[in-house]
């Protein structure tokens, strides 16, 4: 039986029990647990709703599993986190850490609920159905070489682009982000609070942020991010869209084309993006530009009340 500490961190905690367990997962996957949000979550502490379950076992320094539960714009985030050398004891500290998640949420209102799994396993299935969780969305990390073929760069239409303008861009971006990924649990709703957050990371750089205007006015944007604590160093298209209003006459293709070259300039010979399995017009940009599925995360869906 493990033992639960339940924290509902500030930004100035000591994270580095947590830490050390998420690097000790990341050198046996190879893979960055938590996602994006739940690590800004984690990092930037304070947010409503953050919850981290840590789970201890008696006779081990160390901690053994995390669990952390962070609100979304309409729905909540689970991720299940159990250190390599334990992954034996997932059967028991899964269900334990999982009914204490779900009781922070339930305790917080409820709502929708996706769990993140990277290639879920058998077990992985049987711990979602002991919550009554389907399985629901799936998301693809591709890469593709840098630079891009040139064959493929003669085939994108080229087309102007500037640098974010921090303090000025925010609400136009905004505007477009929102209508683009009106239906997406993630990237839909941001507020500029959410966009705040995501400028004060250290990997932030305006000019790998690219605006396309047309008119004067913000037609699509394509911003990157460069993982300088992966090996390879990964380049990442890390958020592309086009005004719907815009839509289906190349942009998307052309966004993703520029950010691609702006990453190959910085040195990456790595491009990578996560896409949705069911977004067929992002993959048919993606594949055409010669990307390539690396693995799939999974998420189980649950509504808790
Ligand atoms: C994905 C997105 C950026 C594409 O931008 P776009 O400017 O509309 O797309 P493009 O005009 O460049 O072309 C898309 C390709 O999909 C094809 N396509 C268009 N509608 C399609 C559909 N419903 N299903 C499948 N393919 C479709 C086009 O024919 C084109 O293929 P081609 O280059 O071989 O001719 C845009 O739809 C968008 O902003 N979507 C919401 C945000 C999003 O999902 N971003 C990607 C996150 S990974």
């Amino acid at each position: 039986m493990a033992y639960l500490e339940i924290q509902r961190r500030s930004a100035t905690d000591d994270l580095s029990e947590v830490k050390d367990l998420l690097a000790g997962v990341e050198r046996a996957d190879g893979v960055r647990p938590l996602s994006d949000h739940l690590w800004i979550d984690l990092r930037q502490g304070g947010r409503p709703g953050f919850a981290g379950l840590l789970a201890w076992i008696p006779g081990h320094d160390h901690l053994v599993a995390y669990c952390q539960v962070s609100r979304g714009n309409d729905s909540w985030s689970l991720d299940l986190i159990v250190d390599p050398h334990h992954r034996y004891d997932m059967a028991s500290i899964g269900p334990e850490l999982l009914d204490a998640a779900i009781a922070v949420i339930s305790q917080e209102g409820g709502g929708k609920v996706y769990w993140w799994v990277y290639e879920p396993t058998q077990l992985h299935h049987q711990l979602a159905r002991g919550i009554n969780f389907e399985l629901g969305r799936t998301v693809t990390q591709m890469r593709v070489a840098l630079p891009l073929a040139q064959d493929v760069v003669s085939n994108t239409t080229a087309i102007e682009t500037c640098a974010f303008r921090v303090g000025t861009d925010e609400d136009a971006w905004l505007d477009v982000n929102n209508r683009a990924f009106s239906d997406h649990p993630e990237q839909g709703g941001w507020t500029k609070d959410i966009l705040h957050s995501r400028q004060q990371e250290p990997w932030f750089s305006p000019n790998g942020f690219l605006l396309h205007h047309i008119d004067n006015k913000l037609a699509g944007f394509c911003w990157t991010k460069l993982h300088l604590d992966t090996q390879p160093v990964l380049g990442e298209i890390y958020v592309v869209a086009v005004d719907p209003d815009h839509a289906g006459k190349g942009l998307g293709r052309s966004l993703t084309v520029a950010g691609l070259q702006h990453l190959a300039l910085l040195g990456t010979t790595d491009g990578m993006l996560y896409v949705d399995t069911h977004n067929t017009r992002a993959l048919g940009i993606y594949n055409s530009l010669g990307f390539r599925a690396h693995h799939q995360q999974c998420a189980f869906v649950g509504d808790v009340h």
